[in-house]
């Protein structure tokens, strides 16, 4: 026997004796050093997912559900809850009179609003109204709890930080003693405290996620339009622009960074990639998105997801307007965060 050989099974004994001891030689394990996930991009499109969630209407009431959503799984991450590797995505129904229950949990949440007038949510003793396009934020521990006070189903995409949690071992919740809260701040307190340029003299936050409880979607839609009135778009993003937390300047949230942006009629978009995995609901749009090897069409209230350092390109056949959030705040905080083909 050679000396080569004579040390591979020497190698191959010893990797068997040290098993039981939970040990590991690195030299064998192949590891995935390069970026990316497991995850891969997909599309749930608008005219397949809304009947399936009217159905669900019809199956549970929202008290017997908690709260009724149907979870977007990847189609690489099925059994895992999550869009992502790191965000879940859900589609979520209430019809009028339901109430979805008070409880807080540590994930931060984020609401868009993608269907129907009436419903509210409650947070901290603050009613926020939900109108279709708005932005809704449900900073981690806060006590929440849904309601529709209209005539038709209201549909909206949750987008939540759980896997972060999870992976840290920190997602505690509760259920508050009773179904609906109590209000202690008038509608729009919120608003009126954060949300007009001026912040109180004395403002002591607690938490990191923005005091701005809704982003409503007539000033965000309106700032963007304005911008595409002059200049050109960026080449890879259209017009994008982030939510903004104003105590800091900084992200809505401390995991989740949330973005609308406008495309043009005609946008052929440069292709471009970063670490970030993000999650794009349609808002108004006809066009098309490359993501790696794969193409979709994509319409008004379709959800796609371009997982991380996947190239991605739109393209507009209408004027668009895409509402979008991804973990780049965490990745930021960390000193992760990278991009390649967007600069100018
Ligand atoms: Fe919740």
């Amino acid at each position: 026997m050679s000396s080569a050989a004579v040390m591979n099974s020497d190698l191959a004994r010893f990797s068997k004796e040290i098993d039981a001891l939970n040990v590991r030689p690195l030299w064998e394990r192949v590891m995935r050093l390069k970026p990316g996930t497991a995850a891969l991009p997909a599309i749930w499109r608008w005219e397949a997912v809304r009947p399936a969630l009217m159905r669900a209407c019809e199956l549970i009431t929202a008290k017997q559900a908690e709260r009724r959503v149907l979870m977007l799984e990847n189609p690489a991450l099925r059994g895992t809850t999550f869009i992502t590797t790191t965000l879940y995505a859900g589609l979520q129904a209430i019809l009028p009179n339901e109430i979805a229950p008070t409880h807080r949990h540590t994930p931060n949440a984020l609401r868009f609003v993608m269907e129907g007038e009436g419903a509210y949510t409650a947070v901290e003793g603050e009613r926020v109204a939900m109108r279709p396009g708005d932005f809704v934020v449900t900073p981690g521990w806060a006590w929440h709890d849904h309601s529709n006070l209209g005539t038709r189903p209201v549909v909206w995409l949750d987008g939540l930080d759980l896997a972060i949690a999870n992976l840290m071992g920190v997602h505690f919740r509760e259920n508050y003693p009773q179904e609906t809260q109590p209000l202690s701040r008038r509608d729009g307190d919120s608003t009126a405290r954060y949300a007009a340029n001026l912040l109180p003299v004395d403002l002591r936050l607690q938490g990191q996620a923005s005091p701005i409880l809704r982003y409503p979607y007539e000033r965000t839609r309106s700032a963007l339009e304005q911008l595409a009135k002059d200049g050109d778009p960026h080449p890879a993003h259209g017009w994008k622009l982030r939510y903004a937390n104003p105590a800091t300047g900084g992200h809505a949230f401390p995991t989740m960074a949330v973005f609308m942006q406008w495309l043009p009629k005609g946008f052929s978009g440069r292709g471009h990639r970063s670490t970030d995995g993000a999650v794009y609901c349609v808002v108004e749009c006809k066009g098309r998105v490359d993501i790696g090897a794969t193409h979709f069409e994509i319409a008004p209230h379709d959800i796609f997801v371009v997982p991380s350092w996947e190239a991605c390109r739109f393209a507009a056949g209408t004027d668009c307007v895409i509402f979008s959030y991804s973990d780049r705040a965490a990745q930021e905080a960390l000193g992760f965060w990278r991009e390649e083909g967007a600069a100018d």
